[in-house]
């Protein structure tokens, strides 16, 4: 059974409730943090626990929250980033939407080792409901002296804001998100300067994930040395995984990093295996943006080891034959799965979601959707296939932020792996083709 740091009351009913929260050791790492430390030791016990940010970069946190700068007089800010738009990702809403205290406690405990006064939780838009569960859950922290001036009597002064993010997969992007805060269109920033430098209204300023924010409770109660014994190598601690697709058990799982793959996709404490009894064929291990790996990656390395659920283990042989552990979204794919149509969808996704400022995503991405179209309708050619591959090598490292490669990546993967299922839609494209399913992705009938 793994060690649960972060869903370890989540079933507890009334838990999103402040009095059940702290009958559950809820904020027992804020009295510790104000009563005991200074705002420097928490610093420490974060860079000692080897937390990495579960965004999808897997910066070391400790190491970010250092290059905060401090000028003397210069408000600092704490914004978490709750936009979670990556396909395939939905542990952020779960945390939330269940025990918004934690992260909460995790917003002010960070908050007061980051020497910040005002910090901001930018949420998904669309998730409107937990705005609310958020919104009341601050408010029962401020009537209990949680929040607002001189918390719990330590003269540290702190308010906490939630702000409904643009509706844009961009917005996601950590200075895109700062733009948006600010009230302008979700579009990134040249850096540097980097946010730790001039972020929010050009103070210096810190973006983390939910979770990464949330994990810190569990680091300040136990001790940064006790967290880093938990995982593998230097993917240490627990992280969420949502797991979707074909898989008996969807949902999101907390599992100790360094879980086997094999392990996580078949034993009934996770995904429980693949539905009704079919093969699996490939799995997207990071979210929409990681290369695609078949079945015989994704269990094995390329030298043969078995495949971990770990920064390192996943990447394991570079983008040839491994992938990346991302925001942790887990998708299963059965024999039946089409690669190309899925790939279709997540272009559209893509090139949808390009802000549009630099002209190789704007374009590429564009054209990835209408080349893999080409496929769809089955009046591909052969050279096509070279075409897109192509396309997507010319954007990657080429744009202001990395959501052209989040679009390029999965292209990449999904010729380098299964270029025999873009060959069989050019010979044969009615063995393929389901009218329906290409109909229903385009809203032309119901599902
Ligand atoms: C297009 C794009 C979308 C992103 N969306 C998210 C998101 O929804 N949530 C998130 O935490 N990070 C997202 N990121 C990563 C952030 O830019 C940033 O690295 C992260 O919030 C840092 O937090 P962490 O260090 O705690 O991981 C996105 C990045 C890109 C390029």
């Amino acid at each position: 059974m793994s060690k649960k740091l972060l869903l370890t009351y989540d079933h507890i009913p009334g838990i999103n409730t402040l009095e059940v929260y702290r009958q559950n050791n809820g904020y027992k790492s804020l009295e510790k943090a104000l009563k005991t430390m200074k705002p420097d030791d928490i610093v420490e016990e974060v860079k000692k626990s080897g937390l990495r940010g579960r965004g999808g970069a897997g910066f070391p946190t400790g190491m970010k929250w250092s290059f905060l700068a401090k000028p003397e007089g210069v408000p600092r800010h704490l914004v978490c980033n709750a936009d979670e738009s990556e396909p395939g990702t939905f542990k952020d809403r779960y945390l939330m939407e269940r025990i918004p205290h934690l992260l909460i406690e995790g917003m002010i405990v960070s908050s007061y080792a980051l020497g910040a006064n005002t910090s901001y939780i930018y949420v998904r838009g669309e998730y409107f409901y937990i705005i609310k569960i958020l919104q009341n859950a601050i408010k029962e922290a401020y009537a209990a002296g949680l929040l607002g001036k001189n918390i719990l009597g330590s003269g540290y002064d702190l308010d906490l804001y939630v702000q409904p993010g643009g509706g844009a997969y961009i917005c996601g992007e950590e200075t895109a998100l700062l733009e948006s805060l600010e009230g302008k269109r979700g579009n990134p920033r040249l850096k540097p300067p980097f946010p730790a430098v001039a972020g929010l209204w050009g103070r210096p300023t810190v973006v983390n994930n939910v979770e990464t924010i949330a994990a810190v409770v569990p680091i300040v109660n136990g001790g940064g040395d006790e967290y880093a014994k938990i995982g593998i190598g230097k993917s240490t601690g627990t992280k969420l995984i949502s797991a979707s697709g074909h898989i008996n058990k969807p949902g999101v799982y907390e599992i100790e990093l360094g879980v086997p793959v094999e392990e996580f996709i078949y034993s009934d404490e996770y995904c429980g295996g693949i539905r009704n009894g079919k093969k699996l064929k490939a799995v997207v291990a990071g979210g929409s943006s990681v290369p695609i790996l078949p079945t015989e990656l994704i269990l094995k390395t390329a030298k043969g080891e078995p495949r971990l659920m770990s920064y390192e283990s996943l990447s394991d042989g570079g983008f040839a034959t491994g992938t990346m552990l991302g925001s942790g979204g887990f998708i299963a794919m059965d024999e039946d799965t089409s690669i190309v149509k899925n790939l279709f969808t997540f272009a559209r996704f893509y090139h949808h979601e390009s802000c549009g400022q630099c002209s190789p995503c704007r374009e590429g991405t564009g054209w990835m959707e209408k080349i893999l179209k080409k496929f769809i309708d089955g009046k591909a050619t052969m050279s096509d296939i070279d075409l897109l591959w192509d396309v997507q090598s010319k954007i990657e490292g080429k744009t202001i932020c990395p959501l052209g490669e989040a679009a390029a990546w999965p292209v990449a993967a999904a010729i380098r792996h299964f270029r025999h299922e873009f060959e069989e839609y050019v010979k044969n494209p009615q063995s393929i083709h389901d009218v329906k399913h290409y109909f229903r992705l385009n809203n032309l009938v119901e599902a």
